[in-house]
């Protein structure tokens, strides 16, 4: 830690206010490095939906005093005295599962806490301390700002198509919206020969949709029966992939629009939690639901690769200052973005 400054350094807090919380920037101090730790100097920071719901305490009560937010990327700039993966200069992003390194999702995963949640402090900070096997090094072609768009949306949708759904070149999927996850999936899906239904309420987000590779665009308040076109358009056979980002008011027309033997990639709540939907054609269907929670270090890395194989670069909507935090948030909320928002620390 020797000659490492950080002493005017400083995070954000959530701080309560009435119902939500709003963001407080404090002080920090001068972090404490174990043996197998790593001092971070935060580049850049992403938001993700589920940030909105915390500010929002959808649910979670205990967050009062927590660093917010689970995507950063940044460089190495101190190691403890046990590290043997990491060196100073290195650039890294932390995985929004810190426990969670390979092999099968376990409970104790989710209940050990992710970034950002009630349990461990998030990334809303200009510096921030990792376990050596918590975090991955990022694909070389991407800046820190496009890197920090990766931990939550991307790791989704890679571990979704690629690790659970097995995607194969000529397969159809079908995704939800223009948000984050969604622009990673389209993008993956692309690269790997898939053809791509996109949906959106905006005829713009559609035609910069079908320009990353979208085969086909659905406006989804112009045609709220997007299950019925995504069946014609699959001349009746249904879609091989569907990303269930929306919940409660899409899942029935997923089911609708699946192929016989097809996944749906249960992900989102972009419309409320519940109700749960009739199943029952599923089995008619030989149909898998997959229920997905980010992912592990390994698939981080599975997807680095295939980022850095097929030089894909994030969508990245709109960069604000780190002394901009709040308007980020309520640049989030209006769901105006394509892709991703992103916190910029190093101007
Ligand atoms: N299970 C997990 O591990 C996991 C991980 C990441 C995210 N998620 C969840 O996945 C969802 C997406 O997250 P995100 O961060 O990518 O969100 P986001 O970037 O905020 O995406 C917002 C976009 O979703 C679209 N949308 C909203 N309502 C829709 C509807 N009824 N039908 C279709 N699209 C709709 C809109 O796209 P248009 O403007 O184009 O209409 C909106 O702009 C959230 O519910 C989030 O909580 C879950």
């Amino acid at each position: 830690m020797q000659g490492v400054q950080t002493q005017h350094s400083s995070h954000y807090q959530l701080q309560r206010n009435n119902n939500t919380f709003q963001l407080q920037q404090v002080p920090s101090q001068q972090p404490a490095l174990a043996a197998d730790q790593v001092l971070i100097r935060v580049g850049a920071m992403s938001l993700n939906y589920r940030d909105l719901l915390i500010l929002r305490n959808a649910g979670q009560d205990t967050v009062d005093g927590q660093i917010p937010l689970s995507d950063a990327a940044g460089t190495v700039i101190a190691i403890g005295s046990k590290v043997q993966r990491w060196q100073v200069g290195d650039r890294v992003a932390p995985n929004f599962f810190p426990q969670w390194q390979d092999g099968k999702y376990q409970t104790q995963h989710y209940s050990h806490g992710a970034l950002g949640g009630a349990n461990l402090a998030g990334v809303l900070a200009e510096h921030i301390v990792a376990s050596e096997d918590a975090i991955v090094a990022i694909p070389a072609h991407l800046s820190l700002q496009e890197a920090a768009a990766l931990p939550c949306a991307a790791v989704t949708a890679w571990h979704a198509l690629f690790e659970r759904g097995q995607l194969q070149a000529g397969e159809t999927v079908l995704i939800q919206g223009t948000g984050g996850v969604a622009l990673f999936a389209l993008q993956l899906a692309a690269a790997q020969g898939a053809k791509v239904i996109i949906t959106s309420s905006s005829d713009e987000k559609l035609a910069r949709a079908k320009a990353l590779g979208a085969w086909e665009t659905i406006n989804y308040r112009a045609q709220p029966n997007w299950d019925e076109v995504a069946l014609a358009l699959t001349g009746g056979m249904g879609v091989d992939h569907i990303l269930e980002l929306g919940g409660p008011e899409t899942y029935a027309r997923s089911i609708n629009a699946l192929a016989s033997g097809g996944h749906i990639h249960q992900i989102g709540v972009l419309t409320g939690f519940g109700p749960t939907p009739n199943l029952w054609p599923l089995q008619f269907k030989n149909a898998h639901i997959n229920g997905i929670l980010v992912g592990s270090v390994a698939h981080f890395n599975a997807l680095n690769a295939f980022l850095s194989q097929h030089q894909i670069r994030p969508v990245i909507d709109q960069e604000f200052a780190y002394a901009q935090a709040s308007e980020a948030f309520d640049y989030l909320a209006s769901a105006q973005h394509f892709g991703k928002i992103v916190i910029n620390v190093q101007a």
